[in-house]
């Protein structure tokens, strides 16, 4: 499996500090804010990882994180041309560099102490579809998909920042793929914000009955608000101080 995180957008709420920096640069207590899906990475084991920006940052990633040796892996760098293209319009970028293999990706400002490992054993072992990571949320805030799953665990429906939402599941931005994820995003078309957007991709697997669900504990979105950034720093300190990060 091969890994890509996604550090594009233009970070438009978090002016000025994102002004001449990329959101994912920007610290969470002690590490900037990529560390932790690149560790994330390295901790599931995975060995190559593409990770896509925008043009005007690109150089600031790759001084910081080279060819990836700190991390243990080979780390490739992508330039996603419309920062504001989507989620998948970003992981588009990773078909060649994916050949067929499957894929982990994970959104750049994401932060969780779950270790992937388990999950991708468990994806490997299936051999096809997709897995999304969910956690229990307050769903109303109407920042994140929402994910439905009948008793069983399994995915009755997914819908992207819903005004009803149906489930108190929020989707995160753990996500993985087989390589027919590549066929999908070319069927795509904008959403109403002009995105492709990471939810109908994975509708796309839902519908063809190959969506698998894994419940997480603790996750957090660093990078929508002012606010958010201020307590995921808060949480990381917390979690770093307990050993739980
Ligand atoms: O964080 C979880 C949420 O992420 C999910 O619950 C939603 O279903 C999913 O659509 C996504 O929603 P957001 O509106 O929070 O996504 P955002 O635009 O903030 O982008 C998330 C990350 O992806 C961020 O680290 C930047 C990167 N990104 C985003 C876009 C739109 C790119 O690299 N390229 C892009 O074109």
């Amino acid at each position: 499996m091969k890994g890509v995180i996604l550090a594009g957008g233009l970070a438009t709420r978090l002016r000025p500090l994102t002004l001449v920096t990329n959101k994912h640069l920007l610290p969470i207590y002690n590490k900037p804010m990529i560390f932790y899906p690149l560790e994330a990475m390295q901790k599931a084991g995975i060995k190559e990882v593409l990770l896509t920006t925008s043009g005007d940052h690109a150089g600031h990633f790759a001084n910081l994180l080279k060819a990836g040796e700190d991390f243990g892996m080979k780390l490739y760098h992508a330039v996603q041309q419309n920062p504001k293209g989507g989620i998948a319009d970003a992981i588009a970028l990773a078909e060649e560099f994916a050949q067929n293999e499957p894929i982990l990706v994970l959104l750049g400002d994401n932060i969780f102490n779950f270790n992937l490992l388990a999950a991708r054993q468990k994806f490997e072992a299936v051999g096809h579809g997709a897995m999304v990571f969910g956690v229990h949320k307050d769903t109303q805030s109407k920042q994140y998909g929402v994910i439905e799953v009948d008793q069983g665990g399994k995915v009755v429906s997914i819908e992207e920042k819903p005004e009803h939402p149906k489930s108190d599941i929020a989707q995160t931005g753990i996500y993985m793929y087989d390589a027919k994820a590549f066929q999908y995003i070319k069927k795509l078309s904008p959403s109403g914000r002009g995105e492709l957007e990471v939810t109908d991709l994975n509708n796309y697997y839902l519908e063809a009955g190959e969506l698998l669900c894994e419940i997480i504990d603790w996750w957090i979105d660093a990078g929508t608000s002012y606010d958010e950034l201020l307590h995921a720093n808060q949480q990381v300190a917390q979690m770093v101080k307990e050993g739980k990060l």
